[in-house]
């Protein structure tokens, strides 16, 4: 499974590449916001960090704007790839796009048959958010399950980047349901590896290492 941070915070993004272990990024345009930094200048450090795929937003409505902006978010490096909105036009967009050898991340799937429309339609990646539609009392792990059935039985190849993690259960989960990929915030992405037992454990073996010393 490939572990993506969804954050557009560039010291996040260091430490976690520290870790040897991270396959990607994801933003968003809210994600952006919080950095407090121009869009273009965050997309060009993270790839001077991560060597893998970075996915980029496009914020326009229309197929004709989504390929024109589409079409310069790839310009800027060769690992950019251009998130769309799962609507009509990011249909054709996403058609046109990656027709021309570029790659497609669908965002906010909320449903199999919107992950199968894109997945037709050439996406590389489909993103469900999976804690979002936890939020309104759907069980956001049957929409992955729903996703992995429905590519197997096609071999489709658009691989599963489940969004919208919450907590690292959402990743053990996503894990067991066969999703490719997991976009995290850096906050889960620490947590993974967390447990108090091996704290202690650890604190112990210490102690008695100082002891057995002398
Ligand atoms: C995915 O690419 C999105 O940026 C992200 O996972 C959204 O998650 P949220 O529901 O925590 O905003």
């Amino acid at each position: 499974m490939k572990f993506f941070l969804d954050t557009a915070m560039i010291d996040e993004i260091k430490a976690a590449n520290e870790w040897g272990i991270l396959d990607g990024v994801t933003t968003n345009p809210s994600l952006v916001y919080k950095s407090g930094r121009p869009f273009k200048d965050v997309l060009l450090d993270i790839c001077k960090i991560v060597d893998g795929p970075i996915s980029a937003e496009v914020t326009t409505l229309t197929a004709p704007e989504m390929v024109k902006q589409g079409t310069e978010l790839a310009k800027i490096h060769k690992n950019i790839v251009v998130k769309l909105p799962t609507t009509v036009e990011g249909v054709k967009a996403c058609k046109q796009l990656s027709e021309k050898g570029i790659k497609i991340n669908s965002t906010l799937i909320f449903s199999a048959s919107q992950a199968l429309v894109m997945a037709k339609a050439g996406a590389s990646y489909v993103s469900p958010f999976i804690g979002r539609l936890d939020d309104v009392s759907e069980d956001g792990m049957v929409l992955i399950d729903d996703i992995r059935d429905i590519f197997d039985n096609y071999e489709i190849k658009t691989e599963i980047l489940a969004a919208s993690i919450r907590h690292p259960m959402h990743v053990v989960e996503c894990a067991k349901a066969g999703a490719d990929i997991a976009t995290m915030p850096y906050s889960v992405f620490q947590q993974l590896i967390k447990h108090p037992l091996t704290d202690v454990g650890l604190k112990k073996f210490m102690e008695d290492w100082e002891k057995a010393k002398h």
